[in-house]
C-alpha cells in the first residue's frame, strides 16, 4: 500500500510511521509535514532511508493534489494541537485544522483515495468530575476551545464530504496520548523535562481535571485497525480506560524522578479548562476487536521518563523557548 501520512513528523504521526514500518514493512510511506515548531525531522531519522519526507503545507492545494494522486490512502494527523497556543493565537488553528482538512478532502475527492481523519475527544466538550458518563460516538459536539472547535469543524467537513460526495473516509476521536517524541509543551513531557533540567513541575489550577490517558502505540494500532476494517463514514472513539486526575499523574512523575510528591508549583488555570474527558471505546472493541496493549499506566510513564532521560538531544534544544513562552503567560 502507498500511504500518505500528513503530520508524520509530529508526536503521534512519527510514532505511527515507526509502528507502520515495524508491523507493515511493505507499506510505501510518504510523510507530508510543514515542520512547524511541533514537527521534527529527528523523530524520523532512524527510518529516513525507508520513507519519503516532503516538507510542505497541507493548505498548499497543488502539492497536496500531486501527492494524493499517487497514493492509495491518507492518514491525516497534521494539525495545530496545543490548547494553550490556540487560546493565545487561534489563527493558525483555523488555517491548518479547517482549511488544511478541506484541502485534503478536496484532493481525496478528486482522486477517489481512502482517507482516515485523526481527531480528538475534545470535540465533545467536557464531563463533570465524578459523573459515570463517558463520551460515545453519539455524544453531541460541544467544543470549548479554539483548538477543539477547529478539530470539530474539520470532523464535520469530513462527514459532509462522505455524505455529499461519497468520499471514502473514517474518523477517530482519541483521548490524551503519552509516549516518546511528544513535544515538551505538553503536560507529561513538560513536567519530566522540568525536573530533568532543575526546574519545578507546574500544575494548572487545583489539578482535579481528569484526562483519559492512552499510550500512543495503542492509539496508532487502533488507527491501523480502522484504516483496514472500519466502515466507511463511521466514527470510532479510541480510549484505554486510563482516567487519572492531573494531580495524581504529577505525583507519580515526581515519585518516578525521586522527588517529594508535593514538590511542585500551582500556576494559574487555563481559560475555559475542560474538567474531564472519558472515552467509551466499545464500538472499536466490539466491531473491530481492538484491545490496548499498554494497560499498566505507571509502567508506561516509567518507560516515557526513561525515554526523555536518554534523548535529551531530541528535546533539549526546544526546552528554553517553550518555558520562555510559558513564563510570558504566567505559567
Ligand atoms: P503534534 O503537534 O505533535 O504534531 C503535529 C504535526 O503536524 C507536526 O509535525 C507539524 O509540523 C505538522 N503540521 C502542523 N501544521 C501543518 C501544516 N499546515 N501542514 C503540514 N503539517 C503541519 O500533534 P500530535 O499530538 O501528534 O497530534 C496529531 C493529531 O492527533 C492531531 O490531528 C491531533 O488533533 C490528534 N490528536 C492528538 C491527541 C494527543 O493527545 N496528542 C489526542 C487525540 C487526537
Ligand atoms: O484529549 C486529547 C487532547 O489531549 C488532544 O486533542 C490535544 O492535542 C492534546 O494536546 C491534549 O490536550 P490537553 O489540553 O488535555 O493536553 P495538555 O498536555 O496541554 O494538558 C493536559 C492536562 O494537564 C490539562 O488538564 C492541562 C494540564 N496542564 C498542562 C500543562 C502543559 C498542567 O497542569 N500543567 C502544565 O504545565
Amino acid at each position: 500500500m502507498r500511504l500518505l501520512v500528513t503530520g508524520g513528523a509530529g508526536f503521534i504521526g512519527a510514532n505511527f510511521v515507526h509502528l507502520t514500518l515495524r508491523e507493515f514493512p511493505d507499506t510505501e510511506v510518504t510523510v507530508l509535514d510543514a515542520l512547524t515548531y511541533a514537527g521534527s525531522r529527528e523523530s524520523l531519522s532512524e527510518v529516513a532511508d525507508r520513507i519519503r519526507l516532503v516538507e510542505g503545507d497541507i493548505t498548499d492545494g497543488a502539492l497536496v493534489d500531486e501527492l494524493i494522486a499517487g497514493t492509495d490512502a491518507v492518514v491525516h494527523f497534521a494539525a495545530e494541537t496545543h490548547v494553550d497556543n490556540g487560546l493565545a493565537d487561534p489563527a493558525p488553528f483555523v488555517h491548518t485544522n479547517v482549511v488544511g482538512t478541506f484541502t485534503v478532502l478536496e484532493a481525496v475527492r478528486r482522486h477517489g483515495v481512502r482517507l482516515h481523519h485523526v481527531s480528538t475527544d475534545e470535540v465533545y466538550g467536557d464531563l463533570e468530575l465524578g459523573d459515570p458518563a463517558r463520551f460515545t460516538e453519539s455524544t453531541p459536539y460541544n467544543p470549548s476551545s479554539p483548538y477543539s472547535s477547529t478539530k470539530a469543524s474539520a470532523d464535520l467537513l469530513v462527514r459532509a464530504w462522505v455524505r455529499s460526495y461519497g468520499v471514502r473516509a473514517t474518523i477517530s476521536n482519541c483521548s490524551n496520548n503519552y509516549g516518546p517524541y511528544q513535544h515538551v509543551e505538553k503536560f507529561i513531557p513538560r513536567q519530566i523535562t522540568n525536573l530533568l533540567t532543575g526546574r519545578r513541575a507546574k500544575l494548572y489550577g487545583s489539578g482535579a481535571n481528569v484526562r483519559d490517558w492512552i499510550h500512543v502505540d495503542d492509539h496508532n494500532a487502533a488507527v491501523w485497525r480502522i484504516l483496514r476494517d472500519g466502515a466507511i463514514g463511521a466514527t470510532y472513539l479510541i480510549g484505554a480506560d486510563g482516567e487519572r486526575d492531573n494531580l495524581s499523574v504529577l505525583r507519580t512523575l515526581l515519585t518516578l524522578l525521586d522527588r517529594d510528591p508535593d514538590d511542585f508549583d500551582h500556576v494559574p488555570d487555563r481559560a475555559g479548562h475542560d474538567l474531564r474527558y472519558a472515552i467509551d471505546a466499545s464500538r472499536l472493541r466490539d466491531e473491530l476487536g481492538w484491545r490496548p496493549q499498554h494497560t499498566d499506566f505507571e509502567a508506561g510513564l516509567r518507560a516515557t521518563v526513561d525515554w526523555y532521560r536518554s534523548n535529551e538531544s531530541w528535546w533539549g534544544p526546544l526546552k528554553a523557548d517553550v518555558e520562555a513562552r510559558y513564563a510570558e503567560r504566567g505559567r
